[in-house]
């Protein structure tokens, strides 16, 4: 958190003029090849990686919106294609933004982009996100109307909610936005990817749905309002969604009515997260190899 705060000072140091929305325009003429040389062995390690791994739904997006180019895509040709696909459109930003102003952006069709490129020895891992991750790893999906509507869903909802529930929503989006699984019989593990900090990460790819350590389970919106989540390794547990119909009933009614009154769902004790509970549907039950024993957020 101090990194990323660190680094939208030096964005708006940077002399970029910021709305109080927090959006700026891209400010394209400040890449320099080494962003264009970035994006583009990104984009091309992790589509190939991706085949197979991630959910048709993801890679054709990806087609749809134009990533498949050797420099960084233009936001405004990203926002043209994917307001024609399910209206909604991709705004330009200097980093993280506040959680409140964030929501209201989903809550318009509106989903924020970091603007700037990770460096090329940050390859692997980045402590915040970058261009990369927020463009390549959330945007497509957007292109699906299912999927366009549960993240809008998701901000209106949100948008409503007390500050004392904010980490509730934050683990739901943990565990669905960002590192969520769907079943796929036909895969070859019985799951795909749809999540944008996996789809995002090689490492994190291959061991989402290779790897026997992680618990895989049934998505339950009760369960994962009530878990902990690492920021620092890969995940312990994963939620495995049958459908985006699933995920939008969960991120719109499904936290519209749990949220109302928080108050029972803040005073539990929240599950560890590598806990497996009598009451979940496994779908494997992980080895618990190479765990960490601290450091659940
Ligand atoms: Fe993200």
């Amino acid at each position: 958190m101090v990194a990323a705060t660190a680094k939208l000072q030096e964005q708006f140091d940077a002399g970029l003029t910021t709305r109080p929305d927090f959006t700026i325009d891209q400010p394209r003429e400040r890449y320099g090849a080494a962003d264009h040389a970035v994006w583009d062995q990104l984009y091309r390690r992790q589509r190939a990686l991706l085949e197979g791994r991630a959910c048709d739904a993801f890679m054709e997006g990806a087609l749809r919106i134009g990533l498949n180019v050797a420099h960084v895509p233009s936001f405004a040709q990203v926002s043209e294609r994917l307001m024609a696909a399910t209206g909604w459109r991709i705004v330009a930003v200097p980093g993280l933004v506040p959680e409140r102003i964030f929501f209201e952006h989903l809550a318009n069709r509106r989903f924020p982009v970091t603007w700037w490129m990770r460096s090329p020895d940050q390859l692997d891992y980045l402590e915040e996100p970058d261009c990369f991750h927020d463009l390549f790893g959330h945007v497509p999906l957007l292109t699906d109307p299912t999927f366009a509507d549960a993240i809008h869903a998701y901000g209106r909802a949100a948008l409503g909610v007390e500050e004392r529930a904010l980490p509730l929503l934050a683990r739901l989006y943990w565990y669905t936005v960002e590192f969520g699984l769907m079943r796929d019989p036909s895969a070859p593990y019985g799951v795909k990817i749809y999540g944008a900090g996996i789809v995002s990460s090689k490492g994190e790819t291959l061991y989402s749905v290779e790897s026997a350590a992680p618990n895989r389970l049934a998505f339950d919106l009760d369960r994962v309002l009530r878990t902990r989540y690492r920021i620092d390794t890969f995940q312990k547990t994963y939620f495995v969604i049958d459908s985006f119909a699933q995920l939008f009933d969960a991120l719109g009614a499904g936290i519209a009515s749990r949220l109302a009154d928080p108050a029972a769902l803040i005073a539990v004790q929240p599950h560890a997260a590598g806990d497996v509970l009598q009451s979940d549907t496994i779908i494997t039950r992980g080895t618990r190899e190479g765990w960490l024993d601290d450091g659940d957020v």
